[in-house]
């Protein structure tokens, strides 16, 4: 079908911005099968599902180590803190992107630096790594890591950042809390940087019946720490403190409940993917697109779109009972919590400019075509009207 071609009227429903009830549905018999079974054998804390649910997630990312924690900014702190980031490091971050990717920089006694993003991608530009290291250097910050973020579920550009990171001699700490389940340049999330962290929040691709997270890492030093963190510092069933740690495990319940979604994880991949390449098709030369699935594989936790007057398309939208959400209406150095960060001489005019057009389509895997095509027309419409 063309741009900017409507179907034939069909009968109009309403289309949620996100609806889980229908793979509740599908997995329900499942997942009480599994949840029983843990409050059979009582291990609620580290019991065999989360084991399980590592080693399966391993095979599935072809990563060597992945360690359950309690969720994806709880993952990024102990991230940080295995890579020895503290007080007196700067950490160079999108300024695009969910507030907790700046908070845990801070939560670990670091200064976030914020980079602006590409116009395309929505991922921290590699070219900015130069300047925002010279900013932190100015500041008399020890300029130590860079975190991307895998913004909606697309891999950020591992590559040139990982070429800019080792001639500034930055570590890689990828914020891939969006895009379990995509793939970059050669391999999976994952494994696209030394090491990965991921959240399993509900509406995440793969997603819990509550928080949860995971860090995933090839290197065995790596991940040592990690498991040491996650448990009070405790190196396996001692019970001195080797190090400073947290609670950051996984429930056993969240990992029941993620083994039952992680059955059908490829499948719902594949349906997000199919969505987006419908939305591709109908909505080419209507609006702003994200990049086509290819060479790197979105997970496509979000499909969102660039509009002009994008308040008063989302409003016409909401009239026609098609629900969005904004992700994000406000780039982070203009949040309060980061005033105290900023240098004040950022120039992120990209991630401004995507604040004000961005605006995200309804995708979950249990969307219909038919109420892809009912997004679609009525996007056409309003655009249409102008
Ligand atoms: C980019 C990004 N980083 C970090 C997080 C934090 O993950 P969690 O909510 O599991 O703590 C999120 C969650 O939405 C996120 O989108």
């Amino acid at each position: 079908m063309s741009a900017y071609a409507l179907r034939a009227p069909v009968e109009n429903r309403p289309v949620p911005f996100f609806d889980l009830k229908p793979q509740q549905a599908r997995l329900r018999h499942d997942i009480d099968r599994r949840v029983a079974k843990v409050m059979d054998h009582g291990q609620f804390i580290l019991g065999p599902e989360v084991q399980e649910l590592e080693q399966q997630l391993e095979e599935f990312s072809h990563v060597k180590h992945v360690i359950g924690v309690s969720s994806g900014r709880d993952a990024l702190i102990m991230a940080l803190m295995a890579m020895g980031v503290g007080a007196g490091d700067a950490v160079l971050v999108p300024a695009f992107t969910f507030s907790a990717t700046a908070a845990v920089v801070i939560a670990v006694g670091a200064t976030p630096i914020f980079v602006d993003v590409d116009a395309t991608t929505y991922n921290l530009a590699p070219e900015g790594i130069a300047g925002a290291v010279a900013s932190a250097r100015a500041r008399g910050l020890t300029p130590k890591a860079v975190m991307p973020v895998d913004l909606f579920g697309l891999p950020a550009d591992y590559e040139a950042i990982g070429l800019e990171a080792e001639a500034h001699g930055l570590k890689v700490i990828a914020d891939a809390a969006q895009s379990f389940g995509g793939r970059g340049a050669g391999a999976f999330v994952g494994a696209l940087a030394p090491i990965s962290c991921v959240s399993f929040y509900p509406t995440k691709p793969l997603g819990a019946f509550g928080d949860g997270g995971a860090v995933l890492t090839n290197e065995d030093d790596l991940a040592e720490q990690v498991r040491q963190i996650r448990t009070h510092g405790r190196q396996g069933d001692g019970d001195e403190a080797m190090r400073i740690g947290m609670t950051g495990r996984l429930d056993t319940i969240q990992a029941a409940v993620l083994l039952s979604k992680l059955s059908v994880f490829k499948a719902e991949l594949n349906r997000r993917a199919e969505i987006a390449a419908l939305y591709r098709e109908r909505l080419a030369g209507v609006c702003g697109l994200p990049p086509a699935d290819h060479p790197h594989r979105s997970a496509w936790a979000l499909y969102t779109v660039r509009v002009p007057n994008r308040d008063a398309v989302r409003a016409a939208l909401a009239e026609r009972q098609i629900g969005t959400a904004l992700f994000y209406r406000v780039p982070l150095h203009k949040h309060p919590a980061f005033a105290s960060v900023l240098s004040g001489d950022e120039d992120l005019r990209v991630s401004e400019s995507l604040s004000h057009q961005v605006l995200s389509l309804p995708m979950w895997p249990d969307l219909s075509d038919e109420d892809a095509h009912q997004v679609a027309d009525a996007l056409i419409e309003v655009m249409r009207a102008g």
